[in-house]
């Protein structure tokens, strides 16, 4: 089996490809080209002698139809899972343009050089519990309506009709996992929970004072990345192509968030917490509650970490991380 990943630099997509070299697949990744080294996060993989033959990374942009297409048609993936996006809420306020131009045009070209296939790919959609937004019921399913707070929730609702639709019209295998919010040590350092164990890491070994953050009463469903990317999988493994929900069922706030990696790391997040009015967003989506039921019902999909072990896992490879830089500070001040 072949498959094909967009965003295989980020989070999900390097979970994702240990995921699918495990299963014996051949995995091509598009990458951008970017003036510094931009595939940490799969660079294990890549150096791996036994790996990385079945691993193959190529250039390209889910802002270039063209490429796609002629990429797509070259390589003939079985599957193709679209995780590319500029993921950054806060950011979409700032690059809505941009953001509507990857997020949901990148999504809508994927589909265009799919429905050009002499056989078209399998298609998984990276849609989110953003959508939800404003939400209309708690917890969230599958059936309830869209109320996007943000340049990037709309473009993902956009995207996820999109999908909807090249399934009805094209009759291509074309799903949409809504997943809620998944971390991991390999998340990106600006969204809330990495920016914490970072930061708590980092104060613990005396390397910070500060940790400067916005809305601490935001909820969210949080759940463990190498978790849900099993459930993208499982997605395309079905006979008929439908959207999941993808959630942990428990919601929590960020000072919650904060509670439980602070005490674990032994201190008093609110001697080093304060409020800086930059991280707020113009329009905040309050509460999420995701409700996975139907993907346990037909996937047999459950999640394995819970939202303690999730805060502890994320704080212990921060501290390693913090260590390591510590030992740096300590040789440069000799
Ligand atoms: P991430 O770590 O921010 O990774 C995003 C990936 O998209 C990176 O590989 C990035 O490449 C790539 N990308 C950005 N702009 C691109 C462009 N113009 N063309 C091609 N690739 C581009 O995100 P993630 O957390 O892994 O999330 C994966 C997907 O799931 C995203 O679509 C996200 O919106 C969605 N999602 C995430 C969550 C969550 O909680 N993590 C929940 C629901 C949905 P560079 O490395 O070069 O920047
Ligand atoms: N990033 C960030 N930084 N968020 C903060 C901060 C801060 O300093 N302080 C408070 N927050 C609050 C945000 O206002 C938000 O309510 C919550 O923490 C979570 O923010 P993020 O971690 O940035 O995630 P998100 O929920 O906005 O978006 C993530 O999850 C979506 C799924 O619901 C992203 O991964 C999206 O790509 C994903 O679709």
């Amino acid at each position: 089996m072949k498959a094909l990943i967009t965003g295989i630099t980020g989070q999900d997509g390097s979970y994702l490809t240990e995921f699918l070299l495990g299963k014996g697949y051949e995995v091509y990744g598009l990458i951008r080209r970017s003036s510094s080294f931009n595939t940490e996060r799969i660079d294990h993989i890549y150096k791996d002698p036994h790996e990385n033959t079945k691993l193959k990374l190529v250039y390209s942009d889910l802002t270039d139809g063209s490429n796609l297409h002629s990429l797509l048609n070259g390589i003939n993936p079985d599957e193709v899972y679209n995780l590319g996006a500029q993921s950054h809420v806060r950011v979409s306020f700032d690059q809505p343009i941009y953001t509507a131009n990857v997020d949901a045009l990148g999504t809508l070209r994927i589909l265009e050089a799919i429905r050009s296939m002499k056989k078209p790919a399998k298609f998984y959609q990276a849609s989110s519990s953003e959508m939800y937004g404003q939400v209309a019921e708690t917890p969230q399913t599958e059936k309830t309506p869209f109320y996007p707070r943000s340049p990037y929730g709309c473009s993902k609702v956009y995207a996820f009709w999109q999908t909807i639709n090249y399934r009805e019209a094209y009759n291509i295998f074309a799903c949409n996992g809504i997943l809620f919010n998944h971390e991991s040590p390999r998340r990106g350092e600006t969204f809330v929970t990495r920016k914490i164990t970072r930061a708590a890491a980092r104060i613990k070994l005396g390397l910070q004072d500060k940790l400067y953050l916005g809305n601490l009463e935001a909820k969210r469903d949080w759940g463990f990345a190498g978790d849900y990317v099993e459930a993208m999988w499982l997605m395309m493994q079905q006979k008929k192509s439908d959207d999941f929900v993808i959630a942990t069922g428990q919601t929590h706030s960020v000072k919650e968030f904060l509670d439980e990696v602070f005490s674990y790391l032994e201190m008093d997040w609110e001697k080093y917490v304060e409020i800086d009015s930059r991280y707020y967003r113009p329009a905040e989506v309050d509460m999420l509650l995701g409700d996975a039921s139907k993907a346990k019902k037909v996937l047999g999909w459950e999640p394995k970490v819970d939202f303690r072990e999730l805060a502890r896992l994320m704080a212990d490879a921060d501290m390693k991380i913090a260590k390591n830089e510590k030992i740096i500070v300590d040789h440069q001040g000799e």
